[in-house]
């Protein structure tokens, strides 16, 4: 009984379907309805199991500093015969943090080893990333790859198929106005607006201390009054659409579209992120995949298998799977 657990986890997936030029808001409006009917059905099935199944909880997770942590810690656990789906995110996992989200960059190095494991034909790779779309795959750079933006809510696979997120038609009415009141109240001071079409990040890491406090409040407030949530990140606020949908629920589906129901059982999966956001994949993917969070925090907790020490132990992590994936 409970074993159904895992499906029906990802059967609302399946009712997302992609998003043409041509389907109505009636259809839009179906696919919504289908998809609350069956994150509900979920909600009462797991409940019922909640006894027996074992919940992912959040611990210090074991370190891995080097490329020979990859082979002592995890001996086997790839194979050139087995397909790889190699799940990454972007700024923090791939590209070093910088002052601006504009001055974000791979080293060659990585970039070298991402586009050598890219064209691999037995590894299938995708970026999941809180950027627009559009920008992490300008940012990324490698065509024919599936690029998720937004943390998910808007997917577009090598082949050019996309998935929107069917997002409330009364809260996308409210994003534009959401952007021009903060535009022009609140970008001021070095603060500026971050507009990602479906939410957007304000970044305040410029202003001067003393004005910082103000600023960041009447953001929230303005936020919030478009019935968004305003989350707190890296000196900046996300305003992001108060569904639940998250790279967790983004990873599953672009796993089921490419490789059908029951991929846990075919392929390898590994996943690669540096915040809390990324946590969502972790949890959704444990047991299923082997995660690593990017922290040189000890303490942290978190749903990864393994904690990956620095940013760069995440180029030795390519350097281990380019190991067994040769040409
Ligand atoms: C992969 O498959 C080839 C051909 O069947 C075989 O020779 C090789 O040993 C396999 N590799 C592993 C690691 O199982
Ligand atoms: C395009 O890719 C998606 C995701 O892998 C897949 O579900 C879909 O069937 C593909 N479409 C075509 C026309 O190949
Ligand atoms: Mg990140």
């Amino acid at each position: 009984m409970c074993i159904t657990v895992r499906l029906l986890r990802i059967l609302p997936l399946v009712l997302l379907i992609s998003r043409s030029p041509a389907r109505t808001t009636a259809s839009n409006s179906i696919v919504k309805r289908s998809y609350i009917a069956s994150s509900s059905n979920f909600a009462a099935t797991s409940a019922s199991c909640n006894s027996k199944i074992k919940m992912p909880e959040k611990r210090t997770a074991p370190a891995i500093s080097s490329l020979e942590d990859f082979e002592r810690k995890l001996p086997g656990y790839l194979n050139e015969n087995t397909t790889l789906a190699l799940l990454l995110d972007y700024d923090g996992t791939l590209a070093a943090i910088a002052d601006s989200p504009k001055n974000t960059y791979m080293t060659v190095a990585m970039e070298k080893l991402l586009n050598q494991l890219a064209i691999h034909p037995k590894i299938f790779l995708a970026m999941i990333s809180g950027r627009a779309l559009n920008d992490v795959q300008s940012r990324v750079g490698i065509p024919g790859i599936t690029y998720a933006g937004n943390h998910g809510l808007e997917i577009e696979s090598g082949n050019g198929t996309r998935h929107d997120y069917p997002l409330p038609a009364k809260l996308q009415q409210h994003y534009a106005p959401m952007v021009v009141e903060l535009v022009e109240n609140v970008q001021k001071n070095g603060a500026w607006v971050e507009d990602k079409t479906v939410s957007l990040t304000y970044h305040y890491r410029d202003v001067p201390a003393d004005l910082s406090g103000a600023l960041k409040q009447q953001a929230i407030r303005i936020i919030e009054s478009h019935g968004y949530l305003a989350n707190q990140a890296h000196d900046a606020i996300e305003a992001k659409p108060p569904v639940n949908w998250h790279k967790g629920e983004a990873a599953l589906l672009i796993l089921k579209d490419k490789f059908g129901p029951n991929w846990a059982d075919e392929i390898k999966v590994i996943f690669a992120g540096d915040d809390n956001t990324d946590e969502d994949a972790m949890r959704s993917l444990q047991g299923v995949s082997k995660s690593f969070r990017v922290s040189a925090d000890p303490e942290i907790q978190t749903y990864a298998d393994f904690r990956l020490t620095s940013q760069n132990v995440v180029e030795d992590l390519l350097r281990w799977i380019r190991k067994t994936y040769k040409d």
